[in-house]
């Protein structure tokens, strides 16, 4: 009995190897652009914990807000070629891609309908709701989104706590209007609290992620997932089918 329990003890305290995710799609490392990286060092010194943890690539997506973060493409990419710089310069071996994290507001359809979207892999972008009121008129900008080709991906889905009551049945119906689902993986360390861990468990269980991402802002992000790592529901992470690897 003894033995059985050590093994079984030994099994589930063994940390979920991230190098099966392969690459992360959501992180904000461009620095002084949005909230994340705030100096190249803090760039450089992120994407070196990416490589610890087993990542061969990152696509940064740093915020497009209408009022706080006005980043055009321009501003992103010029971002990303310096970043490329630093990364090839100091022989870091990772790859590094980036797109945006588009916030939902009143200004974002338009852009959709100007096919003014930064995008990665096949076409996917990346978009986000407000934390604390639940979006008016969504089901516009998905449609509008889907019209130009675009495939929706919605940012920690779990995080949109006035969802939670809905259950199952929200995140499916989204689902079933094409919209893509991207949880953070801190959400299963606990990081955004209880509720957000209970949403991303419940996630998972049901098996509706499409896509997991660090969502990392800065170091302290990258060395709590590490520290989670050996957490039942990272290795749960097994059981879904996430596009991750295949963009
Ligand atoms: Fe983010």
């Amino acid at each position: 009995m003894g033995l059985l329990k050590d093994l079984f003890g030994k099994k589930s305290t063994e940390p979920f190897d991230l190098s099966a995710i392969q690459i992360d799609m959501h992180s904000h490392l461009i620095p002084n652009i949005d909230d994340g990286a705030q100096s190249m060092d803090e760039t450089i010194g992120m994407l070196l914990r990416f490589v610890e943890l087993g990542y061969k690539k990152v696509i940064t997506t740093p915020h497009v807000m209408s009022d706080y973060y006005k980043n055009t493409p321009d501003i992103i990419r010029s971002g990303l070629e310096k970043v490329r710089d630093e990364v090839e310069r100091l022989n870091i071996p990772i790859e590094i891609d980036a797109a945006a994290e588009y916030f939902y507001d009143e200004f974002l359809i338009d852009k959709v309908n100007k096919k003014e979207l930064l995008t990665f892999g096949d076409n996917y972008v990346l978009f986000e709701f407000s934390f604390s009121a639940a979006p008016n008129n969504m089901y516009d900008l998905i449609f509008a989104m889907l019209q130009n080709n675009y495939k929706p991906v919605l940012a920690h889905y779990e995080r949109y706590l006035y969802f939670a009551e809905d259950g199952v049945k929200k995140v499916q119906d989204l689902k079933n209007r094409g919209v893509l689902i991207q949880m953070n993986l801190n959400s299963l360390s606990g990081h955004y609290g209880k509720m957000v861990k209970k949403q991303a468990e419940m996630l998972v269980d049901n098996e509706l992620v499409d896509f997991v991402g660090t969502d990392c802002h800065r170091m302290d992000h990258l060395n709590l997932l590490s520290s989670a790592l050996h957490l039942e529901y990272f290795h749960k992470l097994k059981n879904l089918n996430l596009l991750n690897s295949k963009i």
